[in-house]
């Protein structure tokens, strides 16, 4: 294909806008996108049918009032140009007027809740993690943790939410922080299991755990108070036990109702009351809710995300996404497949054959990051681009990934780059074994850019090419520059501070060893997975003669909140390929040439 008309096609995929319902007020259902080429908070408002940004600033988080009528929002945007340090704003709906808090020093602010009058977050300097409780712009609690937590929902005085309380990088337990006399209090039903995500449930939390099956997670209730036995939800229609999800996107109850998002395989399903109801294929995220009418935005991996509502017998489009026939017939058919990798591990697995290519062709697999992350049967404009490209995509849910359970995702705990390593090779060799591939690259993002390099590195012979987006090169170095928040992200990961295993897995000790050209993309701002090491490892390539091109990007940081920023990654990754897969052409002895 001409990289002319390659562009054109990254260039309208990269412009599809994404949607995200994230809640609603009184009467308005806000969602994300990047509508506009920018990442804002935008309303829909079916009485009017009318929709518009209400957000100033590129948005990263958004937090919508729980258990309360106020008409406001709250989200961070980052100052520090993709430093990912966030300032609050808070935005009344009903006036259109923002405000944004100066009070507090700009921090890395990961998770946020709010109830109109009480904003509880939990946020990372250099040092520490904190927990802090905002009134009226002011910080009244500010908290130093010693541990990871998340928050997931505030009423009156109580905040709660989970979090490594017992020193476990396996297990998670719940909290009840009572803001008043500065009380926390820690609750788990099993030593050992994983509880996430309580919410206020009339006078109970509702929450998911895994405590009785190490494999599924089911929902709960438990008193106030953290005292009871927790009682498993139980509903009256089949409809929920049926489908026997593995986990949940969301779950809430509204009066006398209880609604769930349902995940399983990469796919979801709505219930009300366990009552299943209609929705489009593909998955879906949050809900909003507004009299009768549930409204969310769902997507595929062949479809962008459009926004609908159901009831409980149908659904219909309310802001839809039409994709031009010439890119919808291109992008093929997907299918979901087990694939046997090492230590009796099935892998689940996303493959997207392209139209634009015969089999076998050229083939990608694509590594998500995270990693406690996955694939989903949900839109991606990487995956898109490729596959209207002329390339198949193969897609693997390598051993730590989200959506198969918790004893699946644990799997990679004190073993990072090695079980799930091994599964990205067995899923490129299946793909040549079963006449997909012809030739096979490796392309990924974050924990995905590590897993490329990673894999280029360690296991030469088996690729044409690698693509490293953001990636991770040496762990140790990458420990000295983290922040509180990402030091104990990499000591949950490796199960504690191990500094003979970081030195093993860090793809820069293997440098010698790569033998296909690599394409490096790094934003100089990223503070997750800073340049200063991939520098290093840029030097020993070149010092070993290897063939590598490399986009480092001034001022980006590691989230894309923009349609450009967006292509800063696209383009290249498309780019290269075309040249080095061309170049190349269909034989592996012809690797030499290039
Ligand atoms: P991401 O990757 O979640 O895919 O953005 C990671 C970035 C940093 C770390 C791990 C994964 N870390 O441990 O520092």
């Amino acid at each position: 294909m001409a990289v002319s008309r390659l562009i054109n096609i990254v260039e309208y995929i990269a412009n599809i806008p994404y949607y995200n319902v994230v809640g609603n007020v009184e009467r308005r259902i806000i969602y994300i996108s990047n509508r506009d080429g920018i990442r804002r908070a935008w309303i829909y408002d079916p009485a009017e049918n009318k929709t518009y940004p209400i957000t100033k600033h590129p948005s990263i988080l958004v937090a919508t009032p729980r258990h309360s009528e106020s008409n406001t929002i709250i989200y961070t945007y980052d100052v520090a140009h993709g430093k990912e340090l966030h300032r609050l704003c808070i935005v009344d709906i009903e006036e259109g007027v923002e405000n944004c808090l100066e009070d507090l020093d700009p921090m890395r602010i990961f998770s946020l809740v709010w109830n109109g009058i009480t904003l509880a977050l939990v946020g990372s300097t250099s040092e520490a993690l904190y927990l802090i409780i905002i009134r009226e712009g002011h910080a009244v609690r500010k908290r130093r943790l010693d541990f990871f937590i998340e928050v997931s929902d505030i009423y009156g005085e109580h905040v709660v939410g989970h979090g490594m309380l017992a020193g476990n990088p396996r297990s998670s337990e719940l909290f009840i922080y009572n803001i008043d006399n500065d009380e926390f209090k820690a609750f788990t039903p099993r030593q050992g299991s994983i509880n996430e995500n309580p919410v206020f449930c009339n006078d109970k939390l509702l929450f998911e755990s895994n405590y009785e099956d190490m494999d599924a997670k089911r929902l709960y209730t438990i008193d106030l108070w953290l005292t009871s036995e927790p009682e498993k939800l139980i509903f009256k229609y089949d409809d929920y036990s049926d489908f026997d999800p593995v986990e949940h996107i969301y779950y809430d109850c509204i009066g006398d109702k209880t609604y769930v998002v349902a995940k399983k395989n990469g796919k979801t399903k709505v219930f009300v009351n366990g009552r299943l109801v209609p929705t489009p294929i593909g998955s879906i995220g949050r809900l909003g809710v507004l009299g009768n009418k549930i409204y969310y935005s769902a997507s595929s991996l062949v479809e962008p995300y459009q926004i609908y509502y159901s009831t409980s017998n149908n659904f219909d489009v309310v802001l839809p996404n039409p994709l031009p026939d010439d890119i919808k017939n291109s992008l093929g058919d997907k299918y979901f497949v087990k694939i046997r990798s090492t230590g009796q591990v099935d892998v689940p697995t996303y493959i997207i054959e392209s139209r634009k290519t015969g089999k076998p062709g050229p083939t990608i697999v694509y590594v998500h990051g995270g990693p406690w992350a996955e694939i989903m049967d949900t839109w991606s404009p990487i995956i898109a681009s490729l596959v209207a490209a002329g390339y198949h995509v193969v897609a693997p849910n390598y051993r730590g990934s989200t959506g198969y359970g918790e004893k699946y995702r644990l799997l990679d705990i004190g073993d990072p780059g090695g079980g799930d390593l091994e599964d990205i090779i067995s899923v490129a060799k299946y793909a040549v074994e079963i006449g997909l591939a012809s030739s096979v690259a490796i392309v990924g993002y974050s924990y995905g850019g590590y897993m490329t390099y990673l894999a280029t590195t360690r296991y030469p012979e088996l690729w044409r090419a690698g693509v490293a987006g953001a990636g991770i090169v040496d762990w140790l170095e990458q420990y000295m520059l983290s922040d509180a928040l990402f030091r104990r992200f990499i000591e949950m990961l490796f199960n504690g501070y191990k500094p003979e295993l970081l030195r093993e897995r860090s793809p820069i000790n293997h440098a010698d060893k790569l033998s296909c050209p690599l394409c490096i993309i790094h934003a100089s701002n990223d503070t997750r997975t800073p340049l200063k090491p991939v520098m290093r490892f840029m030097e020993k390539l070149i010092e070993k003669q290897k063939i590598f091109e490399a986009h480092i990007y001034p001022g980006l940081g590691h989230m894309l909140t923009t349609t450009d920023d967006l292509l800063k990654y696209i383009v290249p990754i498309l780019v290269f390929l075309q040249k080095t897969l061309e170049r190349l052409g269909e034989t592996k002895d012809s690797k030499k040439d290039w």
